[in-house]
């Protein structure tokens, strides 16, 4: 497990979810499920799912978004990173037609998409940490988005009932004033236990327990690195994958439930979207200030996993 120090900060924050809630009632009259094996096993009670949209579409949309809060002038983007493993298409990739929804094909940006599955959005922060640091680029905007829909299958009750669609996005540049701390890791003998062809196959509990695991060990090599006490991490904002993860880390970590950010019972499981979706929406509520560390967790396919503490 690689954990390295960078210096990043967050200029502005946005996302976007599809119109369309599917319920766990409306999955029960697909297949054989119950709103309560669904609530009491992962918290979700409901997901959105895009119908006309593509990935490349919801990540613009919450580009935009971004780019409004943070009254950012776009023109100034000269990298875009998206984590994605639903693609609109294998070529070209989500970030270059996001370039070209934005209206920016004029300008002189490097776009391309990074596949970590849940882990996407950390890894993608990771990477444009370090190619801001070089000073070849100046702003970044990084998307995680997917459309999990079109990999699902609906007669599948061990996995459909758990993903859902979004996007999110962050603006970033280089700053020696906001610390941050990288933890990234892959294992690549972990590829039967959760993978993706036409559709998503997983052996649930052979993830939990791996995400169980993994979760704290990253998060306790962030603090070992920055000589950081958990008690000064204002909010920790997880992979929203399942709420008997997030619980099993409260325990293993002993802090307190209310200190994670969570809104998996609204979105399911939107893979490398659910960190900057949960990010965006817990930066609306006016929770933060400009100090306070927070970290981002995230694993999955691959197997992948990895954390970030940023100061804000
Ligand atoms: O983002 C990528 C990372 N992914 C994850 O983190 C997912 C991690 N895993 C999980 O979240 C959980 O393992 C699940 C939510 C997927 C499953 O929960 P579980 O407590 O591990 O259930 P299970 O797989 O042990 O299944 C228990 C029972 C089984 O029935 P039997 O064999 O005991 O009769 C399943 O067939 O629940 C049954 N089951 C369902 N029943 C109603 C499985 N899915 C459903 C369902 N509705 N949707």
């Amino acid at each position: 497990m690689a954990t390295h120090q960078g210096a990043l900060r967050i200029i502005a924050t946005g996302r976007y979810v599809p119109d369309l809630v599917v319920t766990n009632d409306d999955l029960s009259h697909i297949v054989d499920t119950s709103d309560d094996w669904i609530t009491s096993r992962t918290g979700i009670s409901e997901r959105r799912v895009a119908f006309l949209e593509a990935t490349s579409d919801l990540a613009s949309k919450a580009a935009e978004a971004a780019i409004r809060q943070g009254n950012f002038d776009k023109t100034q983007i000269d990298l875009i990173i998206v984590a994605t493993f639903t693609p609109d298409l294998r070529s070209p990739s989500v970030a270059s037609l996001v370039q070209m929804k934005l209206g920016l094909n004029h300008l002189n940006i490097i776009a391309f998409d990074i596949n970590a599955a849940c882990t996407g959005f950390v890894y993608a922060l990771n990477i444009a940490d370090k190619m801001l640091n070089s000073g070849a680029y100046h702003y970044a905007l990084v998307i995680g988005a997917e459309v999990i829909s079109k990999v699902t299958d609906y007669t599948d009750r061990n996995t459909c009932v758990l993903f859902g669609d979004g996007a999110g996005a962050m603006i970033l540049c280089h700053d020696p004033q906001k610390v941050a701390y990288f933890n990234v890791a892959s294992r690549g003998d972990g590829d039967q236990i959760l993978y993706v062809d036409d559709t998503v196959h997983m052996d649930g509990q052979k993830v939990f327990q791996f995400a169980a695991k993994v979760f704290s060990e990253t998060i306790q090599e962030l603090l070992r690195m920055g000589r950081i006490i958990i008690e000064t991490i204002k909010k920790i904002i997880p992979h929203q994958a399942n709420l008997r993860i997030i619980q099993h880390a409260a325990k293993t970590l002993d802090v307190p439930m209310d200190r994670f950010f969570i809104n998996i019972q609204k979105y399911g499981n939107t893979s490398a979207a659910s960190i900057p979706i949960a990010f965006a929406e817990l930066a609306e509520n006016d929770e933060l200030m400009s100090g306070d560390q927070v970290i981002f967790v995230g694993f999955g396919a691959g197997l992948t996993w990895g954390s970030c503490l940023l100061t804000l």
